[in-house]
C-alpha cells in the first residue's frame, strides 16, 4: 500500500504519521507528501524525513475545482497513490475535494478533524466547542465523503475542556491526541482490518 499525505501548512498530523510508520513499522509506504502551498513548512519536514514532496499550487490556478484535483491525482499516480493501492490522508489541506476524487478513491482518503463529529464540522471547531460552552470536545479520524466532515468515522478521543481554556490551550490538548490516533488510524488500515458499511465502521481486533 502507498500513502499520500495532503498538507498545506505545518504538517504537525503528517510529521506523527510518518514517525509512526517509521517506528511502529506499519506496513504502508510513505510514498509522496503533496501540498498546495509552496510554502508548507511541513513540506521542509518531509523532505528532511527523507519523503518525495510535490507542490501543485492552488493560489492563482483559475481552472475548476475538478481540474485541479486531476493535478493532484496525477501527483499521487506519479507515486503510485492509485485508487487499488493506495491511501490518502489529509493533514490540515485547506481545500474541499471534488466529488470527482472522491468517488475515484473512494472509503481511500482519511481526515481529521478536531472536534467529535458531528458536533462542530467546519472550521474553528476548537473555537465552536468553547463558545457553545462543551464540556468535552476532542478529534476524530474519518474517511471522506462529499460532505464537510460527514464521512463514516473511524477513531475519535475525547479531551475535557476546562473552565479557563482558550481556542490555543485546547487546540493544543486536541492536537496532542490527533497525533495518537491519526497514526493509529492508518495503521488499522494499512492491516486492513478496517470494515466500512455505509455509514457504519468496525474495526477487526486480533484473532477474531
Ligand atoms: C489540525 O488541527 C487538524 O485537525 C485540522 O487541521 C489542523 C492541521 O494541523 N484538520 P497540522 O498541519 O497537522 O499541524
Amino acid at each position: 500500500m502507498n500513502l499520500g499525505i495532503l498538507i498545506s501548512g505545518r504538517g504537525s498530523n503528517m510529521e506523527a504519521i510518518l514517525k509512526a510508520i517509521k517506528r511502529q513499522k506499519i506496513r504502508i509506504n510513505p510514498a509522496v507528501v503533496i501540498s498546495n502551498n509552496q510554502d508548507a513548512v511541513g513540506l521542509k519536514i518531509a523532505r528532511r524525513m527523507g519523503i518525495k514532496t510535490e507542490v501543485v499550487q492552488s493560489k492563482g490556478f483559475s481552472g475548476t475545482r475538478w481540474e485541479y484535483d486531476r493535478m493532484i491525482i496525477k501527483a499521487l499516480q506519479k507515486h503510485g497513490v492509485t485508487e487499488k493501492n493506495g491511501i490518502i490522508c489529509l493533514a490540515g489541506f485547506m481545500r474541499i475535494l471534488s466529488p470527482e476524487f472522491i468517488r475515484k478513491y473512494r472509503h481511500r482518503i482519511l481526515n481529521i478533524h478536531p472536534a467529535v463529529l458531528p458536533a462542530f464540522p467546519g472550521l474553528h471547531a476548537q473555537k465552536q466547542a468553547l463558545d457553545y460552552g462543551a464540556k468535552y470536545s476532542g478529534c476524530t479520524v474519518h474517511f471522506v465523503d462529499e460532505g464537510v466532515d460527514t464521512g463514516p468515522i473511524i477513531l475519535q478521543a475525547i479531551v475535557p475542556i476546562k473552565d479557563n481554556d482558550t481556542e490555543e490551550t485546547l487546540s493544543k490538548r486536541i492536537l496532542s491526541k490527533e497525533h495518537k490516533i491519526y497514526p493509529q488510524a492508518v495503521m488499522l488500515i494499512a492491516e486492513g482490518k478496517v470494515k466500512v458499511d455505509g455509514r457504519k465502521t468496525s474495526i477487526k481486533s486480533q484473532g477474531r
